[in-house]
């Protein structure tokens, strides 16, 4: 599967993988914690849950390092005070105007 990728594209593909993998932890350690009745053991699951939490950012802040489009997405919508899909909206609204200036320049 990874023959013939570039490098970075083969450091992408295990940083997503083991992104996928922590993500998933994250969620059946928070539904696990959920429904056990030991008090002891739900106080477990939900220090492995944050500690899974924990190595999704670590894994998010890598991809936004290392992939320019990521990283740009990420700028984009993360830490925004808007709303999210307002944000979207205003990004497209923002596309369309410059898509409208590049084709009015290009008459000149
Ligand atoms: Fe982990």
């Amino acid at each position: 599967m990874l023959k013939g990728l570039s490098e970075s594209a083969i450091d992408l593909n295990f940083a997503i993988e083991s992104l996928k993998e922590e993500i998933i932890a994250v969620n059946d350690y928070n539904q696990r914690a959920e429904i056990v009745s030991d008090p002891e053991l739900k106080e477990i699951l939900m220090h492995h849950r944050n500690e899974e939490m924990e190595h999704t950012a670590m894994l998010i802040e890598w991809i936004r390092r290392n992939n320019g489009t990521f990283g740009k997405e990420i700028q984009e919508y993360l830490f925004i005070k808007e709303g999210i899909v307002s944000k979207e909206e205003e990004n497209i609204h923002e596309e369309k105007i410059s898509s409208i200036s590049l084709n009015i320049g290009s008459l000149k």
